[in-house]
């Protein structure tokens, strides 16, 4: 089954699926890209601003242009404070907006597996970053990396159907990444893989979270009856037991890839 492509409608829901993740992942994402503060950066697929957000908590960027294609999540992120310092605009990363070489550093966070032509967009981003400057992304590992994946597994083992393809699913491995960062001629290339714990306060709190807007691991649902929610509600409290505290919790992982455009 493939994805619609028109779920990134809602800029709060996808706070609540995915924002708290984006910004945990995206942290030890910076830590590992480990770069010099005052740089002009560009952060390709911002979503509702939850990775820009974290770039300006942690990176100390000079400036910050934000895009994406979707222009619910990006008005959703121009009435957030960090508007005052990001300028937020809706265009596609398969074709910037911007002239060449006039960022330090650009990064794609958890957007990659969603752009039809991954090539042509790391393309992109290798034009519009000066010579020796960082272009980066990560994405979660395939199914079992991201943070409903036991929506999936679910789906899986109940006979629900739930396999979804991304349009670009190979581009969420180690070797995919580096594969087009290389095929965009960028060099010193190295990759890395990032986890991170996955909390819920109790089971109504991951449930809610999870199907907190239409998302391709949920996309299943969609035709489920009634008594087929409650065996899949079931299942779900079966497979994920509560802590002592009543908490679920388990691991989400990431892969990541950095490398420097070259000198011309
Ligand atoms: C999972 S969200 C990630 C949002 C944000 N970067 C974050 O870390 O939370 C994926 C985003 O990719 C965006 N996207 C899809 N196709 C794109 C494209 N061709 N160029 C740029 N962004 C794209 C979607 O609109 C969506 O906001």
């Amino acid at each position: 089954m493939s994805v619609d492509q028109k779920i990134f409608t809602n800029g709060a829901a996808y706070e609540r699926l995915m924002g708290q993740w984006s910004r945990l992942t995206g942290t030890k994402f910076l830590a590992w890209l480990d770069m010099p503060k005052g740089l002009r950066g560009l952060d390709a697929g911002c979503g509702n601003g939850a990775f820009t957000e974290t770039l300006l908590e942690h990176g100390a960027p000079a400036s910050v242009d934000a895009i994406d294609p979707a222009e619910a999540q990006i008005a959703y992120a121009k009435a957030q404070k960090s508007v005052a310092q990001v300028k937020y605009q809706v265009a596609d990363a398969q074709a910037l907006p911007f002239d060449n070489a006039v960022f330090d550093a650009a990064a794609m966070a958890l957007v990659i597996s969603f752009i039809p032509d991954p090539a042509k967009a790391i393309g992109e981003l290798a034009r519009v970053v000066c010579e020796g400057g960082l272009v980066a992304t990560y994405m979660w590992d395939g199914f079992d990396g991201v943070p409903v994946s036991p929506f999936s597994r679910a789906a899986k083992a109940l006979g629900f159907g739930g396999e979804y393809a991304l349009p670009s699913p190979e581009a969420d491995t180690q070797a995919g990444m580096r594969a087009l960062w290389q095929g965009a001629g960028l060099e010193a290339v190295e990759t890395c893989r990032i986890t991170i714990p996955v909390t819920f306060k109790d089971f109504d709190d991951f449930w809610q979270s999870c199907t907190a807007m239409p998302n391709p691991a949920i996309q299943f649902m969609r035709g489920l009856s009634d008594a087929d929610v409650k065996r899949l509600r079931a299942w779900l409290q079966d497979s994920q037991p509560a802590d002592a505290a009543g908490r679920i919790n388990y691991t989400a992982a990431a892969n990541a890839v950095k490398g420097r455009v070259k000198r011309r």
